[in-house]
Order: structure tokens, then C-alpha cells, then sequence
């Protein structure tokens, strides 16, 4: 898909992954021939027209460098990141304004997990289509299952599954938008999983786009099955 806009991804990567128990972090583990992490840059990369920051911890810097080096050169910046989420992705926000050919107000900032490598072209391309027409917006797939509302064990309430959407990475927005949100998140201390959340805080609309059911996080070991079954 042609687009005016340049577009850049930031990539959070800087995790310890601790829900995988293991010592070491999940985006080095392999899928097939490469790793979580490679398949993540692929992705991007194989899109074209895409700039790229990557934020990592002091452990995989170096790896990290070295792909950006050989692979990967549509990566314009590796850095590294805090020890939340939220706080991995504010710095990946600031480098934005440090690199070479960075964006201008317009341009579409997708932030997308490191771990979330099974991210496929048409998920992009409805985050492109999504910036359009929306100053943010983020990929979500409607819920599967009933959820419920819970309070002490009790049932509080059971919301209509057709307004539940389970959302996902990439969450999108105009570079503006985006530093708007994320300054709010620095001078109140906000953390959020979801960064997209962030914006409404102040008030913007979010649209969902659609992502898909395999574009699933790896977090657990079970991810690692699946994420093989359908690769
Ligand atoms: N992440 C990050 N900086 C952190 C924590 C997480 O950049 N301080 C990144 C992870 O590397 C991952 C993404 O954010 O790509 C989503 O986080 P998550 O799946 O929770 O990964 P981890 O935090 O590594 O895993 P866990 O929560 O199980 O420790
Ligand atoms: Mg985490």
C-alpha cells in the first residue's frame, strides 16, 4: 500500500521475560529457523518504507546492534529501555526526535511488541488505512469468550460480547498525537500496557482496526507451540 506519510516503528524488546521462565530473554528464543525477534524486524522490514527504533536492555545491545548492522538497516536506532513497558517505550519516543530523517506531526508512529512476531502484512496495512482517517488507532480482534465483570470472587456484571475487543500491537498514532501522550505519561506517572490508552486520556477517539487471532503475544511457553503450529 502507497502511502504520503512516512512511517516509523517503535519496538519494545527490553523485557526480562519472566512469565516464560527462563533466565533469558523470550525474544532470542527460536520459532522455526529464527528468532521471536527476527521474525518481529522481518516483518516490518519486508513491508518496506518503514524506519525502525528498537529498545533493548544492556544483555542483548550488542546482538541487537550487530542485526542492525548486518539485516537489518531499515533499523535507524537501538537504545535502551526502562523497567516497565510504559517506561521502554517513552524513550523509544524521545529517539524519534534524535535520529536522522525523524518525523514531522503528520507522519504514523506504530509502537509494536518485540514479542508479537507473528504480526502479518495485512494487520499493517489496516494500521496504515486506520491513520487515515484517525488521528490513533490500535489492531483488536473481537472477544472469543464471555467475560465477566468480577469483584471478590463475585460476579458483578456481564458485559455484551459484541462491544469487547481484546486489542493488540501495532497501537498507532499521528507522531503528534503520540508525543502529546506520552509527555502526559511521563508528567503524571502513568503506566499503561496499552499505549493507545494513553491518548484517550486526553481526550482523542480510537479506532480499532482490525489485527488477527495470530497475532498473538509470545508470553508463556504454550505461545511458543502455537506460534510454531501456524508458522
Ligand atoms: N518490554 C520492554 N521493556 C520492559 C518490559 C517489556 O521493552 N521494561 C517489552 C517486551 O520485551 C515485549 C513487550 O514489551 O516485547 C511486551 O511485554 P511482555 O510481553 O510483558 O514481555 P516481558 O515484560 O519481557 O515479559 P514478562 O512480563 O513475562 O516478564
Ligand atoms: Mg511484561
Amino acid at each position: 500500500m502507497s502511502c504520503s506519510h512516512k512511517i516509523y516503528v517503535i519496538i519494545p524488546a527490553a523485557g526480562s521475560g519472566s512469565r516464560m521462565g527462563k533466565n533469558s530473554n523470550k525474544l532470542f528464543m527460536k520459532i522455526g529457523d529464527k528468532t521471536v525477534i527476527e521474525r518481529t524486524l522481518d516483518a516490518f522490514n519486508n513491508y518496506g518504507n518503514i524506519y525502525a527504533i528498537v529498545v533493548t536492555n544492556e544483555e542483548n545491545l550488542e546482538e541487537l546492534r550487530r542485526l542492525q548492522n548486518t539485516n537489518y538497516p531499515f533499523i535507524k536506532s537501538v537504545i535502551l529501555g526502562g523497567n516497565s513497558r510504559t517506561e521502554s517505550v517513552s524513550k523509544g519516543v524521545d529517539e524519534l526526535a534524535n535520529i536522522e530523517d525523524g518525523p514531522t506531526a503528520d507522519d504514523y508512529v506504530f509502537i509494536h511488541d518485540g514479542a508479537r512476531c507473528m504480526i502479518t502484512k495485512d494487520v499493517i496495512d489496516n494500521c496504515v488505512e486506520g491513520l487515515a482517517d484517525n488521528k490513533v488507532c490500535v489492531a483488536g480482534v473481537q472477544a472469543k469468550n464471555t467475560i465477566k465483570v468480577v469483584h471478590d470472587g463475585i460476579v458483578e456484571s456481564t458485559p455484551d460480547r459484541s462491544t469487547l475487543y481484546e486489542v493488540q500491537t501495532p497501537q498507532c498514532f499521528h507522531y503528534n498525537v503520540l508525543k502529546k501522550s506520552y509527555g502526559n505519561a511521563k508528567e503524571n506517572n502513568i503506566e499503561a500496557t496499552d499505549d493507545t490508552a494513553l491518548a484517550e486520556l486526553l481526550g482523542y477517539k480510537v479506532a480499532i482496526v482490525e489485527g488477527s487471532y495470530s497475532n498473538i503475544k509470545i508470553t508463556t511457553p504454550e505461545d511458543i507451540i502455537f506460534a510454531q503450529g501456524i508458522s
